[in-house]
Parts: structure tokens; sequence; C-alpha cells
């Protein structure tokens, strides 16, 4: 059993950072809503928790508490902005309404030699006061510390910027350690984690894998198991490891549907049948899938069809592996956090995903979600050690409609021939060209990158000819959570040299534009 830390999440749009901060510590940790119930922290048995922020101002009546017994238990308990205004209110303190909410930068000068803050500073002030550069959120004030607190930080317009009461091992800041805007952040989960909780710091990838191993073999026993290998991160690490676990009782499904990158395929089925010794079947659907969409030029109708037809030539194979119990799926930890007050229910859809993931129910098995409990760069981390090509593990994402929403309009063979090819020297170039001040490659300075079929066509010269054919538009942007991206500022002569390779070896294409969009307002695909 890891020693783990509990995280309550009153629904901040920065929670999930505090769990990865703790991971990257080695310690174990696991977001759940602010309102589980008490039974469940009783169990969990957690070593220490912290109480996220949040949206709401503890002043308003019904605004979310933590329940009691994070106070009872006995270990320590770190509240984080809302968290700490809720520590506050909730053990006789006093919180008064701020006008306005906003994230900034501050100093805030450290007091008192509390075991929390002790000798972690980044400077000294005039009079010799340590100081830190924290990421604060201004809002709501503690105005009256509990009880049993005394100050552990201040800023001239937040006189209570942080609180500790050493005996209990409570603590509160009014700033974020978990963004890397708090310079000490790090240290300062670290001091809360490993010392005050006295965490063990026991995470390791490498023992992940043979508990994860274990744990599948138990769940699993000589039962068989189906997966959906798309290609992608997710569903090739979960793959790999179920392999490892139960060998030839795993069976994977790839599905061809036409809509992959140059070589995918042959790729796919190398990795994991030549060099893994997976069991692969490999459908090659890509004919049912360009009937499919014949005539489709509407986006969400595409996806739809998309969509519906992998389920079912997806279906139609399980169907025929009748000794198969279970369904695996890359479900990893940020699609299963149940987060409190983001208001994700009633989000607007801009687009229908579809994901390998959303098989339909009505194929009766149970459900095997190995990397449920990672996060991205865990993964990954696990997809090296488990012996899966780095180049792999570290590609771009790729949607699961595939070049189905990078041809516009219409769906063709003949489009995707000749988007595979330009899409693939535009790969071909980023990883080769080097930016000389990082040292890194273009493709790996861009969080994604592609190219768009346009099927309109433009008029153009070669040689002494006239030509009349399609365009072709590059797309690279730079983003940490897809949520918003901002277009990559690539080198002008990489552009070039893009430019120039494509329409000089794809017959078909005679321009190439480069999309300076950034998102929002764009979407990152055009589709
Ligand atoms: P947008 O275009 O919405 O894309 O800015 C954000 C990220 O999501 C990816 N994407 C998808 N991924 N199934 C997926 O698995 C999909 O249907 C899908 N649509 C978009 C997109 O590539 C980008 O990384």
């Amino acid at each position: 059993m890891h020693d783990k830390i509990l995280i309550l999440d009153f629904g901040s749009q920065v929670t999930q950072l505090i769990a990865r901060r703790i991971r990257e510590s080695h310690v174990y940790s696991e977001i759940h809503p602010y309102d589980v119930d008490e039974v469940f922290i009783r169990e969990f048995a957690p070593k220490g928790i912290i109480l996220s922020g949040g949206p709401n101002s503890v002043t308003e009546a019904g605004s979310p508490r933590a329940p009691q017994i994070v106070f009872d238990l006995g270990v320590p308990v770190l509240g984080i902005c809302y968290g700490m205004q809720t520590m506050a209110d909730q053990l006789g303190g006093k919180v008064e309404l701020g006008r306005v909410r906003e994230f900034g930068y501050a100093e805030v000068r450290a007091h008192n030699h509390t075991s929390f803050l002790n000798d972690i500073e980044d400077f000294r002030d005039a009079a010799g006061h340590g100081m830190l550069k924290v990421w604060m959120s201004h809002g709501d004030k503690v105005a009256d510390m509990p009880a049993g607190f005394k100050l552990m930080a201040s800023t001239p317009s937040c006189p209570i910027a942080a609180m500790a009461d050493d005996e209990r091992r409570f603590y509160g800041l009014q700033w974020h350690p978990e963004v890397t805007h708090t310079v000490q952040g790090r240290a300062m989960l670290d001091r809360f984690v490993l010392e005050l909780c006295g965490a063990n710091p026991d995470w390791e990838m490498g023992h992940y894998i043979d508990e994860a191993v274990e744990k599948i073999r138990e769940q699993v026993g000589n039962e068989h198991v189906i997966l959906g290998l798309s290609g992608g991160v997710d569903s090739s690490v979960a793959a790999a490891l179920l392999h490892r676990a139960i060998g030839d009782q795993l069976t994977c499904v790839f599905v061809d549907h036409g809509l992959l990158r140059l070589n995918e395929a042959e790729q796919v089925m190398t990795t994991f049948a030549d060099h893994l010794g997976v069991k692969v079947i490999h459908v090659d659907a890509s004919a049912e899938f360009l009937s499919k969409l014949t005539g489709v030029t509407d986006p969400e109708a595409k996806r739809k069809i998309i969509g519906a037809e992998f389920v079912e030539v997806f279906q139609a194979e399980a169907n025929k592996l009748t000794d198969a119990q279970w369904l695996a799926q890359g479900t990893i930890y940020p699609d299963v956090i149940e987060s409190a007050g983001k208001g994700k229910k009633g989000a607007h859809t801009i687009k229908s995903h579809h994901n390998v993931g959303g098989l339909p129910e009505t194929l009766n098995l149970k459900l095997l979600e190995p990397l449920r409990e990672l996060f991205k760069d865990e993964v990954r981390e696990l997809g090296v050690k488990l012996g899966l090509p780095p180049a792999m593990v570290y590609r771009h994402p790729f949607p699961g409609p595939g070049l189905g929403v990078r041809i516009l309009g219409e769906v063709k063979r003949e489009f995707a021939d000749l988007l595979r090819r330009a899409d693939a020297i535009f790969i071909e170039t980023l990883r080769t060209t080097i930016d000389k001040e990082t040292g890194k490659s273009w493709y790996d300075l861009t969080s994604q990158a592609f190219a768009v079929f346009l099927p309109v066509k433009s008029v153009g010269v070669m040689g002494d000819g006239r030509t009349y054919e399609y365009v072709v538009a590059l797309r690279a942007v730079q983003t940490l959570d897809f949520m918003t991206a901002h277009w990559a500022h690539l080198p002008h002569e990489l552009l070039g040299h893009v430019s120039n390779r494509i329409i000089n070896e794809v017959r078909g294409i005679n321009r190439v534009v480069y999309d300076i969009s950034g998102k929002p307002p764009a979407t990152i695909e055009w589709e």
C-alpha cells in the first residue's frame, strides 16, 4: 500500500496541477469532489489532505465546505485559496467578501518561523525579512484567524496571506503553490507532503508496472481481453501493459478507417505484432468508411458517421472473439476525475469528440482500464519503460476521426492520399529542424502540427505550364492543455522548405499556406 494524499476539489481550474506536482515528488495522490462522504475519506486513510481553490465565496450561503472529518482525522491539512478560507471559516475564523477575484504575482513576507515555511524563501528584503515570490489569488480574505493559528505570511493588501497551526498541522495559503509562477511552490508542497505528512515517496513507474501487472492478472484470471488499438499513446501503452500482464489472453483490434497518417497502419503492426509479439487483428475498413462518407460535407455529420462506423466494425470483430469477457480501454486519470463546480455537464459542445473509448455497453463486456490512475506524462513514462519507441510515445495527439476532420468537406481517397504525403513532409521537416536556441527539434517545440487539405483549386505555374490544383494549409500550435493555443512562430526557412518540397513532390498540390489563427477563436483542427 502506498502512502496517499487526498485532494478535495472545490472546483479550481488548477486542481489537477496539485496532484501532478505531488506525484512528481513520487507520492501518490488522488482528487475527489469536496463532498465525498466521510466513510470514503476514512477508508482512503490519507497521510494528509489538501483543500483546493475554487470559484465560490465562503461568505455566500450554501457555499461548499469540507467534511468535518477532514479536521478530525488528526492528519495534516493544507488549504489553498478557497481551501484556506473554508478552513478559516469552519474552524471559527472570519472571512471577508472581496469585490473581484484575480490571479496575480505578489511578493509575500514570511512571519513567525512556522515549520511550513522554515528555510523556504526567495530573497530577503531590506529589513532582512524572508520574502517569497508567489502567484496569489486575490478576492475574499481571511480577516480573523481561528484560535490556535498564527500568521505565516502577509502582503500589504492581504495581511493574512497564510496561516499556520503547527500543533494540529493545519496550514492555509492564499497563493497557489501548484503553479510554476510560485517560485518555491515545489519546496512548499514537498515540505507539506514529505515532511509534515511524512508520506513515503514510493510512487515509481518501475514499481508501478509490477503492481499493475499483478492487479491485472488478479482481475482477469484466465479470461480473455480485447482492446481497440488506435495507434495513439493511451491505447498503445494500455496494450503494452496488458500484454506484459496477460500475454496471449489479449487480442487487439486495429481498425484502419483509411484516414490514418502515412504508413501508420504498417507502423502499428510492426511495433505491436512484429516487435512486441502482441496479437493484433488488422481490419482494413477503409472502403466501408469512405463509402459511408461519400457526399457528406457537414463536419458534425462526418464525425458522427466515422464514430458510428468505428463502433460497428469493432463490434463485428469483437463478436467473432467469442471467448472475450473483457474490453480494455486506455482511459487516463484526467478523463475520470470527477471535478467539482466546473459546470462540465452543461458545457457547450463545440465539436463532438470521437474516441476509441466511446464503445457501447451492448458489447456486454466487463471494462478494464489499466491506466485510470495515471496522468498523460506518467502514461508516456510507462510506455517507454514498457519498451515502446519514444517517438511513438511522445507523438503529437491525433484525433479519433483522423484525416476525416483535416479534409474539409467531402472526404475522398484521392484527397486523403495527397494529404498524407504533404503531412509527412511537414512532420519530417519539423523533426529534423533543430532550433539553435533550445537545441530541440521544432516537432518537440510544437504541441501539435499537421497539414489540412483544402478542396479548392488555384492557379499556378510549373516549368512552362499552367497548373490548376489543390491547396494545403499547414497548422502548428503551442499549448499546454489544448483548450487554448497559440499558432507556432515557425522559422520562415522551415516553412519555405516544407512548401517547396510539398509543391515539388506532391503532384496535385500547387499552393501551401500557413494558418496563423489562435484558439480561440479558431479551433486547432479545421473541422
Ligand atoms: P480542437 O480542434 O477542438 O481540438 O481545438 C483540441 C484537441 O482535440 C483533438 N481532437 C480530437 N481528439 N477525437 C479525439 O480523440 C476527436 O474527435 C477530436 N477532435 C479534436 C485535436 O486534435 C486537438 O488536439
